[in-house]
């Protein structure tokens, strides 16, 4: 009896940006794999290539070279016209809950815009479902037909995972997608993005630089620097005691946003004080 492969595996990735001086290799040979349902997360300090990866995964970018399987099926080189199919499964929510959705279309038609790529031709059908999802994230009847304008930040992230959900992806990748968002709002989104894997059997792709979510929502971790992977296996395993030092020093990052390279780091790392609870770092690994 084979083993079916996992939904998502990874090998020898290499992303490049073209630059005035010639390519700047962003993700060095990456690896990593994640199972139907399960979550992943990639950590490591701004600049490290977390977001070359996200884009990667969704070819927003073509990698130099590598694999990227799903389900066994290699998508790093598949010309457009084969991708098309595939795309649906691996969908994305940003960042920025300000600049991700358009600001021209209502929640309902955010929404629906999916099911039609997904062939639901009935428009009527595509707002009934759009609507289901927009309850399903919590938000109420009454914003069906507002704008991004008139959403608070949390409230556009839950669109923008109503958004993502449309399609009936096996995969997520949230690329610091509460990092914008207040403590409060941030707990409420997690704890909806457990729910919702609870439901569907979605996979995530979780990237973060909080510890806490990381510790909250993964099950493995891949801590990357410099685009390569210096540290990775089971979150618990990981955060409990880091084998890399710069794993530590990310750790440490969670108490001290100087930490890292001794200089005041950019938003991306920034710590609020309920992060640093949500880490729970003791003082004797704090030291370590
Ligand atoms: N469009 C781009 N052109 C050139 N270099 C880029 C571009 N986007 C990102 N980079 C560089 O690639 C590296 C990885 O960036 P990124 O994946 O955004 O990191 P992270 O998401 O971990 O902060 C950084 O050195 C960054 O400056
Ligand atoms: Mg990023």
């Amino acid at each position: 009896m084979t083993t079916p492969p996992p939904l998502l595996s990874v090998e020898d990735l290499v992303v490049e940006y073209a630059t005035p001086h010639g390519p700047h290799r962003a993700v060095d040979q990456v690896g990593f794999r994640l199972d139907r349902g399960g979550t992943l997360a990639v950590v490591g300090e701004s600049g490290s290539g977390k977001s070359t990866i996200a884009r990667a995964l969704v070819r927003l970018l073509k990698p130099a070279s590598g694999r990227i399987l799903l389900d066994g099926t290699d998508i790093a080189a598949l010309p457009e016209r084969r991708l098309r199919p595939l795309r649906r499964r691996i969908q994305m929510v940003f960042q920025d809950p300000y600049g991700s959705l358009d600001p021209h279309l209502t929640a309902q038609q955010t929404v629906a815009e999916p099911l039609r790529a997904a062939g639901v031709s009935d428009k009527r059908e595509r707002d009934r479902r759009a609507a289901e999802l927009l309850d399903r994230v919590g938000l109420p009847t009454s914003a069906l037909a507002r704008r991004p304008g008139e959403f608070s930040g949390g409230q556009r992230q839950r669109i923008g995972i109503a958004r993502a959900l449309a399609s009936s992806p096996d995969l997520l990748v949230c690329d610091e997608a509460t990092s914008a968002l207040d403590v409060s709002v941030q707990a409420q989104v997690l704890a909806l993005l457990r729910e919702l894997q609870a439901d569907t059997g979605v996979a995530y792709l979780v990237i973060a630089h909080n510890l806490g979510i990381v510790r909250e929502l993964s099950d493995e971790v891949v801590v990357l620097r410099s685009g390569r992977v210096v540290e990775s296996g089971a979150t618990a395993d990981v955060l409990a005691a880091p084998r890399e030092p710069y794993t530590r020093a990310l750790r440490r990052a969670a108490l001290d946003p100087t930490a890292i390279h001794g200089r005041k780091p950019r938003a991306a790392l920034a710590v609020t004080a309920s992060e640093v609870m949500a880490s729970h770092v003791t003082t004797s690994e704090a030291s370590a």
